[in-house]
């Protein structure tokens, strides 16, 4: 099913890296982000627009799903990124530093006069972004309609409210669960932000267990070796599996529109309750 396009991960590769930029299409990954931001040193970000420009040339047509991070436009490279990349065979451009919904509309411009296909994909990782989350989000049915994800930035996030470092997906819960309330209100995916320990398995699992938890569709990513749990604890568990097909049995026998609510083992389970078991079997594949 189409609609049900896997967002379980989002890899995120440095553009000045060549070697990771030749293995990340092979590693598995749903989404890769060729970075040319926050992952590049000043000096070598004109080294790694050329880079990322090669690698998406090499694979053309091969891998649906990979995005390049461009800068800020109101930094010193953003806007040579954006002349550059709005007309290259990417996915999408994701947009960091989004403040206000108002900042997604020259990258809509950009894509809409270079007769791109690419989406727009925007970073929430301000203070201001995430209180703006609802106007962002609304800005794929208005200006810039070819939004179609919204991606936590939790590293920055935590710098500019002045957090601590370590553990900050514990601490940034509210605004996660605001930015997702956002999301959902148009429409939106949404994908949780990073875990910097790529050495910490466990850590990461309890990350992905808990985003998922609240809802979003799956993890930011920087190391090869977070993918496999990523991916693990965004796909639905074989209980998850069994439930939903336990609903669609329930309902199957009883005529369509005739049943609002039954009980199942003890519980009550509503006919709402079938769309999200269906949607439980069309991301495990089903
Ligand atoms: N994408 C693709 N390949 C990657 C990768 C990534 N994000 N991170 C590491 N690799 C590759 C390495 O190139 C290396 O491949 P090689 O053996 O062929 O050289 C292999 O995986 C093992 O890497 P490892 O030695 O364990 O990691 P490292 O010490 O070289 O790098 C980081 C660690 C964190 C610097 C690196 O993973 C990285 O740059 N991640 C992305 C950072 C980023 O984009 N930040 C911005 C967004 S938050
Ligand atoms: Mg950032």
């Amino acid at each position: 099913m189409a609609e049900f396009q896997a967002r379980r991960s989002l890899l995120y590769v440095p553009g000045s890296n060549e070697r990771a930029l030749i293995k990340a299409p092979h590693l598995g990954a749903d989404m890769i982000v060729y970075d040319l931001e926050d992952a590049v040193a000043p000096a070598q970000k004109a080294e790694a627009r050329e880079r990322v420009a090669e690698a998406l040339a090499g694979a053309a047509g091969e891998e649906g799903c990979r995005a390049v991070r461009i800068n800020g436009l109101d930094s010193a490279w953003g806007e040579e990124d954006l002349a550059v990349f709005a007309a290259a065979p990417a996915a999408a451009l994701l947009v960091p530093k989004v403040n206000e919904a108002g900042d997604l509309e020259p990258v809509q411009r950009a894509l809409d006069e270079a007769g791109s296909r690419a989406r727009i994909w925007a970073m929430l990782e301000t203070p201001l972004a995430v209180l703006e989350a609802q106007h962002i989000a609304a800005a794929a049915k208005g200006a810039a309609a070819r939004l179609e994800l919204l991606v936590m930035g939790l590293n920055d996030l935590a710098l500019e409210m002045r957090l601590p470092a370590g553990g900050l997906a514990a601490r940034l819960g509210g605004a996660r669960d605001h930015c997702v309330l956002a999301a959902r209100a148009f429409g939106l995916d949404i994908i949780d932000g990073v875990c910097n320990n790529f050495g910490d398995e466990a850590g990461l699992r309890a990350e992905c267990a808990d985003g998922r938890r609240r809802g979003f569709d799956g993890k930011s990513l920087i190391h090869p070796a977070q993918i496999g749990p990523c991916h693990e604890l965004f796909s639905p568990s074989e209980a998850e599996i069994a439930h939903a097909r336990k609903i669609l049995l329930a309902f199957e026998g009883l005529e369509a529109d005739s049943q609002g609510a039954i009980a199942m083992d003890g519980v009550m389970v509503e006919a709402l309750h079938l769309a999200a078991a269906r949607r439980v079997l069309a991301l495990s594949g089903e």
